[in-house]
């Protein structure tokens, strides 16, 4: 036939495949990624989303440093066993206001993307201490010295000011707030301001100690991880799709 007969052509002959071929997925590419230039923003809004609290967002520094994210992804993915086993998959917009974003490469320990609220304040101060108390089999690092690590807010306003600077929409009364809120998040019945700036965030004395420590800034962030989003209400397509 003819139309195969010019196909033949277009097969033997190197130079004209290449051309062809770098033509065709030239227009693709330009069809794909081009669009991506004209839209303000790539990552679909999700109700309850907010920037980290100063308790919070020490406590993802710590564990940046603490290098958690070597044995902890933070990323649910669409398949059926992850969304069974850890909940709804991860959403673009749960990690918004990740710089850098926590995903990870490696579950050497589980996904952490939905531990918020999973087990209480006093399983991970003991977790973290020492994992195989509570977890015999465990090959999780103590990281004991967090809990007697007093942490003073110095520099968080600053730390809020660097992410306001990517994007993060941190207000100037946050950012004034930034060291009274740091504390009062880690007290009992402390200033109920703190709420109504970062609506969801839990206020408590989460390791038991009056001082703020490390220990406190670390289980604030694990204790929200995966709780702004109510996914009890959560509409989107696919997400009806994969129910
Ligand atoms: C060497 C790898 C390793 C490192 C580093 C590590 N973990 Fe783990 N983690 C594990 C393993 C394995 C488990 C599962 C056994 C257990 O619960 O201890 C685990 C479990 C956990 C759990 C319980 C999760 C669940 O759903 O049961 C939490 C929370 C946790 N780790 C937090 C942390 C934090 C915070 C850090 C950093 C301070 C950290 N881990 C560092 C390996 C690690």
């Amino acid at each position: 036939m003819a139309i195969l007969d010019r196909h033949k052509k277009i097969e033997t002959h190197a130079t004209l495949l290449l051309t062809l071929s770098f033509l065709v997925v030239t227009i693709g590419g330009i069809v794909e990624i081009a669009p991506l230039f004209y839209l303000e923003n790539t990552i679909e809004d999700v109700d309850g989303m907010r920037p980290y609290s100063p308790l919070e967002l020490a406590g993802r520094e710590i564990y940046i440093r603490e290098g958690c994210y070597v044995c902890h992804s933070q990323m649910i993915r669409p398949m059926r066993d992850e969304v069974e086993r850890y909940g709804h998959y991860s959403l673009a917009a749960e990690s918004q206001y990740d710089h850098p974003f926590q995903w990870g490469s490696k579950r050497t320990g589980p996904d952490l993307a939905r531990v918020g609220g999973r087990y209480s304040d006093e399983w991970h101060v003991d977790h973290l201490t020492d994992p195989q108390s509570v977890v015999p089999e465990s090959v999780m690092p103590p990281y004991g010295y967090l809990a007697d690590t007093v942490l003073r807010p110095t520099h968080i306003a600053e730390l809020m000011e660097t992410h306001r600077l990517v994007g993060v929409p941190y207000t100037d009364a946050m950012i004034e707030m930034a060291s009274s809120d740091f504390i009062q998040q880690a007290t009992e019945f402390g200033d109920p301001a703190v709420v109504d700036r970062y609506p969801g965030a839990q206020q408590r004395d989460f390791d038991g100690n009056p001082k703020v420590t490390e220990m406190d800034a670390l289980v604030a962030y694990l204790q929200m991880l995966g709780t702004l989003v109510d996914f009890s209400t959560f509409t989107h397509e696919e997400a009806t799709i994969n129910r």
